[in-house]
């Protein structure tokens, strides 16, 4: 596959800015501003990739018009947002790390692949690797939670499974490059001020993995960073990705990025913007249409040069080589193409009942609530998620049928057919209305099993979907007292995008399952867990605060030299609340127990830890083993605890597995006052566990040389 000899050559100024415009269709609204009838502006080449197009037919025939009827027939490219499945949807990415499995992330985002590449597609904007400890941000849903290292293992596997070897799925696009997820009190598109620091040790890591993994593109975040938009950072985009990391692929500005320079008061109008942008090293404008309107000015005024405007062309020529598109422009929307078989489509739903199944995370399980009992008796099934199969998709559901997926209601009828199943709503979702809490208190009496569906909206967490409070919306908390206060053991099933604090939830229920947003199977995966069909195994991929007053939290923070300690006063911590979270990082429960060996430590050339898991319960299941690291004492402050492995097991009941992990030298390097990685000699401590509650790990320590 090569692009066609001396195709730059031949193109006029007009055309090689064409290659740098990208323009929406309807399909789906992903921003401020939709572009309207472009078949004119497509016919005089001055369109180059399209967003939100899918359909063999749609795409077809977009296609046929760039290859037909246009002077040089370039071919374009379509780009959707497949955050967690395409048409067949997967649980939110918030949920789905929490699985803690490479392996799955791969498989569902090559499944997204395929199903993205049989309508059209050639490219999405995914993965989305915003690190996030800020749950009032909305776009910690789409992200894979607060943890560099989980953030970079996510990175490889969904770039991995999206292109597939030598980009023969579709192109992936690594994005908002970066820090994103520090926008200032939580509000989206907020400015960003982080310590460069935190930028290399936090938010930098995950994009450094997808590029080493190949990623086809890049997105910059809308933000800034330390005032400069990350749109026209020349040092981030330039210097690090591709000086020092090397990435050769197409960086992809966020929708309408460009423009908004204006706004973010560095450009004084569309030229000057288009200049920064380009200089910077942006590749294709997405819906601000700068390039288009702004760079011929631009060339006038010697802001940009000829040579700067063909490099990003060549690279966009290059991904549409690397997507095969000169060889067979009609390669993903071909006239023969023919739907993918039933069988294909079933084996995928199946992927995305198991997924879901393995997001889901057993938060508390009192008295054994959960499973149900084999004859359950009455159930009263309440709350306003109780039969919402419209929300169960989350936010970014691409072309999901928000109306065909399961709810809770139809999972649990389908798994329990014989049950008397009372559905109450009690409360609306987002409404003040509570005159439907003293049917849902009718039915808690009647009831053997009391199950409360509560938590938000689809639409209240994802893009522009920030919270100041991150509680449980409309009269829901009220619904949740009524219905505790009966004195009956009650399971929450809590859907959201982030967490959110219901500290009277949390001390009155007997069991709270986070189900996030678990996607096309949602009720099934949540009914197989009530019956106690799946063994639950998903951990926490975020801490989870008691209030928003905590926020942000994590658990990978430096000690300061006043650490809390409730009693003493001078201390770091508050009058009102704990400083510790509701729940830690990693936190998870299963339907019965692990336990894990004290580690020992061997130092030859690698540094080998072992340990045991041991699964003490009753029936197989599976959890996750977190191997973290502390440097008590090192030239710069280093966090408390800083996440090293995490590994997956899967044992039989009472079944005790070995397990080494294996550790390099380079593994305890960290950035120096200079911000080169650095390793000094010294004391390590190691740390095995199910969490990142420290009182619960077990502890190890060796010295580095
Ligand atoms: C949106 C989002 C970005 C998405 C793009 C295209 O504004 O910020 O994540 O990929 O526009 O829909």
């Amino acid at each position: 596959m090569t692009v066609p000899a001396d195709l730059l050559g031949k193109m006029t100024l007009a055309e090689k800015i064409g290659q740098l415009n990208m323009v929406t269709a309807d399909h789906a609204v992903t921003g401020p501003m939709v572009a309207g009838d472009m078949s004119a502006a497509m016919r005089a080449g001055r369109i180059g990739s399209m967003l939100n197009l899918w359909g063999v037919e749609a795409t077809r025939a977009a296609q046929r018009t760039a290859v037909e009827e246009t002077r040089l027939g370039i071919p374009l490219f379509f780009g959707l947002d497949v955050i967690h499945g395409f048409r067949t949807i997967f649980p939110i990415p918030l949920a789905e790390a929490g699985a803690f499995d490479p392996a799955l992330w791969e498989t569902t985002a090559r499944e997204a692949a395929a199903e993205s590449a049989a309508a059209g597609l050639d490219l999405t904007f995914t993965p989305m690797l915003d690190i996030a400890r800020d749950p009032r941000w909305g776009r910690i849903a789409e992200g894979p939670g607060e943890d560099p290292l989980v953030g970079a293992a996510f990175a490889k596997a969904k770039v991995r499974g999206l292109q597939g070897d030598r980009l023969t799925g579709i192109a992936a696009t690594a994005k908002h490059y970066v820090a994103y997820g520090a926008s200032v009190a939580g509000r989206d598109y907020a400015t960003v001020d982080i310590s460069a620091r935190t930028l290399a040790e936090l938010y930098l890591p995950p994009f450094q993995a997808a590029v080493e993994a190949d990623v086809a593109a890049i997105m910059p975040a809308f933000t800034d960073f330390d005032g400069v938009p990350l749109t026209a950072h020349r040092q981030l985009l330039t210097g690090t990705l591709r000086g020092q990391w090397g990435f050769s692929g197409v960086v992809i500005s966020d929708y309408g990025a460009i423009g908004e320079l204006l706004c973010h008061g560095v450009a004084g109008d569309l030229a000057e913007a288009a200049a920064l942008a380009l200089k910077a090293g942006v590749d294709i404008d997405m819906m601000a249409f700068a390039y288009d309107r702004g760079l011929p000015e631009a060339l006038r005024r010697g802001l940009v040069t000829e040579s700067d405007i063909d490099a990003a062309v060549a690279r966009v020529l290059n991904l549409k080589d690397r997507l095969g598109l000169f060889d067979d422009p009609y390669r993903r929307c071909s006239p023969d193409a023919v739907p993918e078989p039933a069988s294909i489509v079933a084996a995928r739903m199946a992927v995305a009942r198991e997924t879901a199944g393995r997001s889901l995370v057993l938060l508390q399980n009192r008295g054994g609530a959960l499973p149900l009992p084999a004859a359950p008796g009455r159930i009263a099934l309440i709350g306003p998620l109780a039969d919402a199969g419209t929300e169960m998709l989350g936010p970014w559901s691409a072309a999901g049928e928000r109306t065909a997926a399961v709810s809770v209601l139809s999972g649990l009828r389908a798994a329990l057919p014989g049950a008397l199943i009372e559905h109450v709503e009690g409360a609306t979702l987002e409404g003040v209305d509570t005159t439907g809490i003293a049917a849902a208190v009718a039915a808690t009496d009647r009831a053997d099993q009391v199950i409360l569906c509560l938590g938000e909206a689809a639409g209240m967490s994802g893009e522009a979907a920030s919270r100041a409070r991150i509680d449980l919306p409309g009269r829901q908390a009220q619904l949740a007292d009524a219905v505790l206060a009966r004195g009956k053991p009650v399971i929450v099933l809590l859907f959201s995008g982030r967490p959110i604090a219901m500290p009277k939830v949390f001390d009155k229920a007997a069991a709270v399952v986070a189900c996030w947003f678990p996607g096309s199977e949602a009720g099934h995966a949540v009914a197989d867990l009530l019956i106690g069909r799946i063994n639950p195994s998903a951990r926490l991929a975020v801490t989870w605060p008691r209030h928003v007053g905590q926020v942000p939290i994590a658990y990978s923070v430096r000690s300061g030299g006043r650490p809390e300690k409730p009693t003493e006063k001078y201390t770091s911590k508050y009058l009102d609340l704990p400083n510790s979270p509701q729940f830690d990082f990693g936190h998870g429960l299963s339907y019965g127990a692990f336990s894990v060996a004290e580690p020992t430590v061997t130092v030859a050339d690698s540094i080998l830890v072992d340990t045991a898991v041991t699964n003490e319960g009753e029936r197989r299941g599976a959890t996750t083993v977190f191997l973290f690291m502390r440097d008590p004492v090192a030239s710069i402050a280093r966090p408390v605890l800083e996440l090293k492995r995490f590994e997956r097991l899967e044992l039989d009941a009472g079944e005790r597995r070995s397990l080494t992990f294996r550790l390099e030298r380079t593994d305890f390097a960290f950035a120096g006052a200079d911000l080169e990685p650095v390793i000094e000699p010294g004391e390590i401590e190691i740390y095995v566990g199910f969490s990142a509650d420290r009182a619960a790990l077990r502890g190890a320590r060796f010295l580095i040389a």
